[in-house]
């Protein structure tokens, strides 16, 4: 059949031609951001926000969902992770960078989502199961001590992304059963009290993969194993000296058998703006040592500017507080918006 004849393909068509494309990202501000979230995701963030209206959420709410006996942590990073973005020089007419807690709608909107998911469903989420299981120390074995709030937060999540019916979610692969579960809380939504929200879809992310210095899979602040944006060349210098590495001569990329040396030898072809296979030639004959001070130097390089840029808007308070008054004006504008309509549809709208 003709694309033309087919209903739905058409109606497809139509809302895709129809709908602008809001991007929504979020970042949990439980440490400043570091070189993995810098290749992995940042550099893509910056390129989508050139050509989509673009929202970037400061997930304090959700960091609280494991931290809320830590809030000082989540408030001092809200600003390091908003210095982090800044720096990346966005442009502000395109792109809102605001605070999910000044936006009370989402808190709303979660709550009557709640409705429309079974705690099963919660459970078998795969990002939470893991995140309980790794979280141990505060939940417990088998998750005895597990909160209504952690094991809720991709209903919360959902509600971000919905709040502002943004449509397209730049995420890693631990991120999809998220979206899944966001457009699967829409799709109930929609079918029970009437056609509200369009279903959003995730970009998943291109970007490099960056393993922490220690060899661990992830960079991540608990394990100190980060090189983060906010760091001088001396401080990446001496990270990249300790880093580790293994006993075998010369260097040589081969993530499988040599999965720190390999990392190494990636983060260098991305600092000099290479390929990995242009880049071998020169190091393979190399010292671990040298190679390491190689690294450094074309490290500190490339971010330079990044950093001298980052270090003058953290210290500039006044600005980003303004950043957040229009961030909190322009979120809670089409928050307000969105909720006007699922009130209606709920016949809550008194
Ligand atoms: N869960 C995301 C993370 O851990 C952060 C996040 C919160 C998010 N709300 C979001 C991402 C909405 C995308 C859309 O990285």
């Amino acid at each position: 059949m003709p694309f033309f004849l087919s209903k739905n393909n058409f109606l497809e068509r139509l809302i895709t031609i129809m709908s602008e494309t809001i991007v929504l990202t979020g970042d949990r501000p439980t440490g400043p951001l570091h070189i993995g979230h810098y290749f992995g995701s940042l550099i893509n963030r910056r390129e989508l926000a050139k050509q989509h209206r673009t929202f970037i959420m400061l997930a304090d709410v959700q960091a609280l969902t494991d931290n809320w006996d830590n809030p000082q942590k989540v408030r001092d990073n809200v600003y390091e992770v908003l210095a982090d973005n800044l720096a990346l020089g966005l442009d502000l007419d395109n792109v809102t960078l605001y605070i999910q807690s000044q936006i009370p709608q989402i808190a709303e909107l979660t709550v009557f989502f709640s409705n429309l998911v079974t705690i099963n469903r919660l459970k078998r989420n795969p990002t939470v199961k893991a995140e309980i299981e790794q979280k141990s120390e505060k939940f417990g074995e088998d998750g005895v001590s597990l909160t209504y709030g952690f094991l809720g937060y991709p209903v919360s999540q959902a509600a971000d992304i919905l709040s502002l019916q943004s449509n397209l979610i730049p995420v890693g692969e631990d991120q999809l059963p998220m979206i899944e579960q966001t457009r699967e809380i829409a799709t109930k939504f929609n079918r029970i009290y009437g056609e509200v929200f369009e279903l959003p879809k995730e970009l998943l992310s291109t970007g490099s993969r960056i393993i922490g210095l220690d060899g661990n899979a992830k960079m991540s602040k608990s394990l100190n194993n980060c090189i983060y944006l906010r760091d001088s060349a001396e401080e990446t210098i001496k990270k990249l000296i300790k880093a580790k590495t293994d006993s075998i001569e010369g260097i040589s990329y081969n993530p499988e058998f040599r999965p720190e040396v390999s990392n190494l030898v990636k983060l260098y072809a991305l600092c000099s703006e290479q390929s990995i296979e242009a880049v071998l030639p020169e190091l393979e004959s190399m010292r671990t040592g040298d190679f390491k001070m190689k690294l450094a130097e074309s490290m500190n390089d490339y971010f330079a500017e990044f950093r001298a840029k980052r270090a003058e808007i953290f210290a500039d308070k006044a600005y980003l507080q303004e950043v957040l008054e229009k961030g909190k004006r322009e979120a809670l504008e089409r928050a307000e918006q969105t909720m006007q309509k699922v009130r209606q549809a709920m016949k809550i709208d008194y």
